[in-house]
């Protein structure tokens, strides 16, 4: 039987507390992983002023995955700890894909969201000239390069192919960013003729928020840009059973080094220490790890029994143990 070492960054907040029920997940699947524990976020950088060392990213580098809670207090400077550790984790580990799967079957929900991860404006292009004048300038790019596009596009019609409806819809706001958005639909449109089989749909990012609410059945497959989809992700996890069951992987599909897989939802500090967070976004987080790993049938089973006990049972350990239970039965 294989055996995968996994590094766990509990982190802040619910973050511990819901990593450990997904952990519980993992073990009642059957599959074996050893942990391999790291104690970065909020607490360690106000202790020590660590936010990710060089050399444990370097260590990252031989594990299998990674598998995060959620970093970040009130009391840290906004900013540090996402760029630091969680956009560092990210770009320096290549993981170019954030896929974030949406399953409300009851409001014919079946999305599959693919988020470009490490360009866009996520990768602090821009500056500030003349700051605290009247004259004051902030400009903020977008960076977008064809290769980052075309294997995010590339993946979207990959993903599509295994799935029922192979539908793949484009997000974007090709209207007002032209440049960007160019570059987007004719990658978009070029990888398009590679699939000859699969459907294909452009939506302006503004009008994706309103079917996302009045016609979620329109979407099976969606790629989009970073920002972009990090704002449609959380739409998605509101109207699709709450933050509480999104689930997402953080994707190195070349496989150069380990994924990292981590719920939607932040730290949430003020439910952290109540045992009230709901544990299922971290459990299918874990689902996903164990799918992309190679064990599609664990997987299958930890994601069947996530929503067999649904909003069933309240509490961040009942329902972890629930899930567990559901497992193993
Ligand atoms: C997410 C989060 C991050 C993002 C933050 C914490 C940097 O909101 O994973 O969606 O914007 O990507
Ligand atoms: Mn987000």
């Amino acid at each position: 039987m294989n055996s995968y070492r996994i590094g766990i960054l509990g982190g802040d907040g619910i973050g511990p507390e819901v990593v450990a029920e997904g952990l519980k997940a993992v073990e009642a699947s059957g599959v074996e992983i050893e942990q391999v524990p790291y104690d970065l976020g909020a607490g360690r950088w106000l202790r020590d002023g660590t936010v990710l060392p060089d050399s444990v990213l370097e260590e990252w580098r031989s594990l299998d995955a990674l598998y995060v809670g959620a970093v970040g207090t009130p009391e840290v400077t906004p900013g540090l700890l996402e760029r630091g550790l969680l956009l560092r984790m990210r770009f320096e580990l290549d993981l170019f894909v954030n896929l974030r799967p949406f399953h409300a079957p009851e409001r014919s929900i079946d999305i599959q969201v693919v988020r470009e991860n490490t360009e866009g404006p996520y990768v602090g292009e821009g500056g500030i000239l003349r700051k605290g004048t009247p004259h004051e300038v902030a400009t903020q790019g977008s960076v977008n390069t064809r290769m980052g596009v075309e294997r995010c596009v590339r993946f979207a019609f990959d993903l599509a192919a295994r799935r029922e409806r192979n539908h793949v819809t484009l997000v974007h706001k090709t209207n007002i960013m032209p440049f960007s958005g160019d570059l987007w639909q004719r990658a978009f449109d070029e990888v398009a003729v590679e699939y000859p089989q699969s459907e294909t749909a452009y939506n302006h990012v503004d009008a994706a928020c309103i079917y996302f609410v009045n016609s979620p059945e329109r979407y099976d497959v969606i790629v989009t840009d970073n920002l972009f989809g990090d704002i449609l992700t959380d739409l998605g996890g509101a109207v699709a059973g709450g933050i509480g069951k999104a689930a997402s992987a953080n994707l190195n599909p070349a496989r150069t080094g380990p994924s990292m897989f981590e719920p939607v939802h932040g730290s949430a500090p003020d439910i952290a220490g109540r045992g009230i967070a709901d544990p299922t976004a971290a459990i299918l987080s874990a689902a996903m790890m164990l799918e992309f790993l190679g064990e599609p049938d664990a997987a299958g089973s930890i994601a069947s029994a996530c929503y067999a006990v649904g909003d069933r049972v309240s509490g961040t350990v009942a329902i972890g143990d629930a899930i567990a239970e559901s497992i193993a039965g």
